[in-house]
């Protein structure tokens, strides 16, 4: 089984290129996150943003897998497939669901607004989608899960669930107006998430396994976003690195192949949290301009910054990186010099390029390397021997850094745009 992930705060184009791999495997996993995550397939002039469906769904012969580690929404998943209607996708066939995978309820959302709320301006900026208090109950082990909704006491189990949330609710005088609408939403799309392929997920990807199916596991959000290894309390709630591909599908860790690790060619968040390369002027507003970087769930504004090499070479160790993919080279087509960030400066005036516990955005100053950029399209190029010269310095600089070899170049957003090397 081969991992597929983000190294840095998410966003990076994972769903591009696990449709651009996709032929090559047999079945596409998700393994955590939930409708958190955004990720945009471009092809034949179309544009999709999936959020709880695998990113192969639009290859007829692969089986895409949600397994146990993913918290998913019935509401979202049940949009997302009408939403996905007329590619006339056989879902029997094509989408399984494990029964181990935990569920979002409606009250999961508003826990999730009400703690955002009281926060203030400390607020995370999560997505709303009910991530953390879903993780939260998952480990409190109170929370539901997909096998218990073919259950004849489902409803009991949730309205216990329920009252333990409204106590918590009524605490932050949060108020619950929306409450009885979204439960009809809710239990109108658990009726139609009966009718999906629910399964024991693990032993599918075990007996494929077994029978050298080649699988690729989808991670969402990116690995400075990690419970454990992020800019922690700014992160998700699950954990996005290779590690997490294993508890959440059931693989064992010597079952990992390659280990696809995706970046963009400079950076970006959505929501709060220490950005050290964060730029605050106006080459920030025509990287977030020229690279379209508005979110794909919720539409905010990405933050855009330049490269940071140590935080780079922090998601390749946690994760065993043997692959690097670059995407979104044509967005620095635009400047004239490009900077990429070697190491941070700390108040003492030490130089680091690792990333300490104690690391947040007002101690570290970046300290940049300035490389001449292409300055040019790359539209028309199709193979790495026509790139610019700039652009070929800049990936073997990325390179002898990184000590893992770029394997993959994206060039715009659209399968076609993606040269191998
Ligand atoms: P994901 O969450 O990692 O799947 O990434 P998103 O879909 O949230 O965000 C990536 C955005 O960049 C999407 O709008 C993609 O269509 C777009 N994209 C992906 N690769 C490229 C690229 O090489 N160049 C450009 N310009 N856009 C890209
Ligand atoms: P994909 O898979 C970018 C961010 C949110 C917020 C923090 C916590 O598309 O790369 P949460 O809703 O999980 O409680 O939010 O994490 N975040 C993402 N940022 N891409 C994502 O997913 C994200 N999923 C969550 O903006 O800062
Ligand atoms: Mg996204």
């Amino acid at each position: 089984m081969d991992v597929l992930l983000g190294l840095q705060w998410g966003d990076e184009g994972k769903g591009k290129i696990v449709d651009v791999l996709a032929p090559e495997y047999e079945i596409v996993a998700r393994f955590q996150g939930g409708p958190n995550a955004g990720h945009t397939l471009e092809f034949d002039g179309i544009k999709h943003v999936l959020h709880q469906i695998p990113s192969g769904i639009f290859r007829s012969q692969i089986l895409n897998i949600i397994g146990n580690g993913v918290v998913l929404d019935p509401i979202v998943l049940k949009r997302e497939i009408e939403g996905l209607g007329k590619f006339s996708i056989d879902y029997m066939k094509n989408l399984v669901i494990s029964k181990k995978a935990t569920i979002i309820i409606p009250t999961h959302k508003l826990l999730d607004a009400a703690y955002e709320q009281s926060k203030g301006d400390k607020k995370i900026g999560s997505t709303l989608k009910g991530i953390g208090p879903t993780y939260q109950d998952k480990i409190g082990r109170s929370a539901l899960r997909v096998g218990d909704i073919l259950a004849n006491d489902f409803k009991e189990k949730y309205n216990t669930l329920v009252e333990k949330h409204k106590t918590t609710l009524s605490f932050h005088q949060y108020p619950l107006d929306a409450l009885a609408e979204m439960e009809e939403q809710f239990f109108a799309a658990i009726e139609f998430f009966k009718t999906l392929n629910l399964i024991d997920s693990e032993y599918v990807v075990n007996d494929a396994l077994e029978s050298n199916k080649r699988i690729l596991a989808e991670g969402a959000q990116g690995s400075l976003l990690d419970v454990d290894f992020g800019s922690y309390p700014f992160v998700t709630s699950s954990s996005t690195m290779a590690a997490g591909a294993c508890t959440g599908l059931g693989v064992a860790p010597s079952k990992i192949g390659e280990v696809f690790g995706i970046f963009k060619a400079y950076c970006t968040r959505v929501g709060s949290g220490p950005f050290p390369t964060e730029l605050f002027d106006k080459t920030g507003e025509d990287m977030r301009k020229e690279g379209n970087e508005f979110g794909s769930t919720t539409g905010r504004p990405r933050r855009c910054g330049w490269l940071d090499l140590p935080a780079l070479k922090y998601s390749i160790m946690i994760n065993g990186v043997t692959q690097l993919f670059m995407m979104k080279a044509d967005v620095l087509n635009i400047f004239k010099e490009i900077e990429i960030c070697t190491h941070y400066e700390l108040p003492n005036g030490e130089k680091i390029d690792r990333l300490s516990f104690e690391i947040s955005e007002s101690e570290v100053k970046p300290i940049y390397k300035v490389m001449k950029g292409w300055n040019c399209s790359l539209e028309n190029v199709r193979s790495y021997e026509e790139f610019p010269d700039e652009l070929k310095a800049y990936v073997d600089y990325l390179e002898s850094e990184l000590k893992v070899p770029i394997k993959l170049i994206s060039v715009g957003p659209d399968r076609t745009q993606t040269i191998q090397r």
